[in-house]
């Protein structure tokens, strides 16, 4: 632990312009709320306390990330962001070191910008540094002011209060500071609603250190794109084309062929191995785990599934599912919760199966419903095949031993066992067990024959 830093994330705005009763810092980019990714930049850096400052719908960011390891901290009006800090004064006390200060709605923020924002803050023994970049589009955010000589900071300048001789910096504040602690807070006092927003600027603590002979430097990025802030609907989207971008660059770069990253959604959590080909309109998402050379797509969906090496994946939709290797799926077939598939499995086109186990090279190829059932290895399922298994009140189980071969058309009614290598005419309604290697064919199905060797 890094017992000389502390960071808190100010995440009590409104968030007036996403025009939602969601707290904006739990909208979501690829499946994780915005604040989800702050907090996990910010983790590396190990500090000895993260304080989260929370007002407008706290209850539900406080509930939504009480896994964390957080300070809540509440904001009741806000004022503000120099008055949302001012309100972690407590909670930060007894602490003497480096204030990380972050704002909840900049997602794409790396620990390596934070990394040197933190460098640049110790080396030049400064008391306020800025994360900054030079925005195509400053529009909105404020401008960064620097000395005559350029390399310090004298001033910022919310985008409201610009001279017209200001209107063309392209330099912004991010809105990611790094202050003394506790100096910071003496300053805090010293703030006023003297500007066009009438709120309490934590901007312009900068300002006043600077007229009182204070040095502040800024630390400018490169990549603009990190330091976006998400203000509305629109910066949302925006961030999500940035992001999904990065991860998909980040996969191809690790061995994973994409044939169309615009149409490719991979959420941050997902492991892919190299040689796999995602073919478009591919979304994966949770913790989905792919391996060596598989192929996915085109649209494909899957979620929080496994898939071992040399599968196929075409036009299917999977969830919590473990696909076994050299397996084929789809197209058009549904795999839902609590499904393994063993090695060698084929599910064809129009099937869905749920809460099942189907053995290994068992076949399911076409047009039928597998509910509820383990099946061995080896079976085959004919077409049209329905595992009925729920009465209207209970659901039941299905077992079939291996090689079982399944007629055309067989409704197969929960509970029930069949035994090893036995089959069931085109169109049987199984109602009773049957016995390995017995025949059944009718409605009710009936033993058919001696037994089948
Ligand atoms: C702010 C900065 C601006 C910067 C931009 C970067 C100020 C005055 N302006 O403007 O210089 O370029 O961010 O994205 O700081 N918040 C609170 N309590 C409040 C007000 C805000 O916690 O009373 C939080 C918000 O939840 C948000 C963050 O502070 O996470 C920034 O507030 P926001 O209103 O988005 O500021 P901007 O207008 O974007
Ligand atoms: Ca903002």
């Amino acid at each position: 632990m890094d017992k000389e830093l502390a960071v808190v994330i100010l995440a009590a705005g409104k968030g007036t312009r996403m025009k939602s009763k969601k707290p904006k810092v739990l909208h979501e980019l690829m499946g994780k709320p915005i604040i989800r990714y702050i907090l996990d930049a910010v983790s590396p850096l190990n500090p000895a306390l993260t304080g989260l400052v929370v007002g407008h719908n706290g209850e539900q960011v406080k509930k939504q990330l009480g896994d964390s390891p957080l300070v809540f901290i509440d904001q009741e009006q806000q004022l503000g962001t120099g008055h949302a800090l001012k309100q972690a004064r407590e909670a930060l006390v007894d602490f003497k070191g480096n204030l990380l200060v972050i704002y909840g709605d900049t997602p794409l923020l790396t620990t390596e910008s934070l990394e040197k924002l933190l460098e640049v803050h110790t080396e030049n023994n400064s008391w306020a540094t800025v994360l900054t970049t030079d925005m195509p589009d400053p529009h909105g955010y404020g401008r960064i002011i620097r000395s005559e000589n350029g390399e310090e900071l004298q001033a910022i300048v919310e985008q409201k209060d610009l001279e017209p001789s200001q209107q063309q910096i392209q330099e912004i504040n991010s809105g990611t500071y790094v202050f003394r602690c506790p100096e910071v807070f003496s300053i805090l006092e010293k703030l006023d609603t003297d500007n066009k927003q009438g709120e309490y600027y934590l901007t312009d603590i900068v300002h006043i250190w600077a007229q009182e002979g204070k040095k502040n430097y800024p630390v400018k990025v490169d990549d603009y794109q990190e330091v976006m802030g998400i203000n509305d609907r629109v910066d949302l989207s925006q961030a999500f084309e940035i992001l999904r971008g990065r991860i998909n660059r980040q996969h191809q770069l690790n061995g994973v062929t994409i044939e169309d990253p615009a149409n490719t959604y991979i959420e941050p959590g997902v492991k892919i191995a190299p040689d796999t080909v995602i073919r478009p309109g591919t979304i994966l998402e949770g913790n989905t785990e792919v391996g060596e050379n598989v192929v996915l797509g085109p649209d494909t969906t899957l979620i929080d599934t496994r898939v071992g090496r040399d599968s196929r994946i075409i036009k299917s939709h999977v969830n919590k599912t473990e696909i076994g290797p050299g397996c084929s799926v789809g197209p058009f077939a549904h795999i839902r919760p609590e499904t393994v598939l063993q090695k060698g499995v084929k599910i064809g086109d129009f099937v869905e199966v749920k809460k099942s186990t189907i053995g290994e090279g068992s076949k399911v190829p076409h047009l039928a419903y597998v509910g509820d059932a383990t099946l061995g290895p080896g079976c085959n399922i004919g077409a049209g095949t329905i595992f009925a298994n729920y009465d209207g009140q209970k659901k039941h189980h299905t077992h079939l031993g291996r090689e079982v071969f399944i007629g055309s058309n067989s409704t197969l009614v929960a509970p029930l066992r069949i035994g090893d290598r036995a089959r069931t005419g085109a169109g049987a309604v199984v109602t009773r067990d049957v016995e390995a290697g017995v025949t059944v064919v009718g409605v009710p199905a009936k033993p058919f024959s001696k037994k089948n060797k």
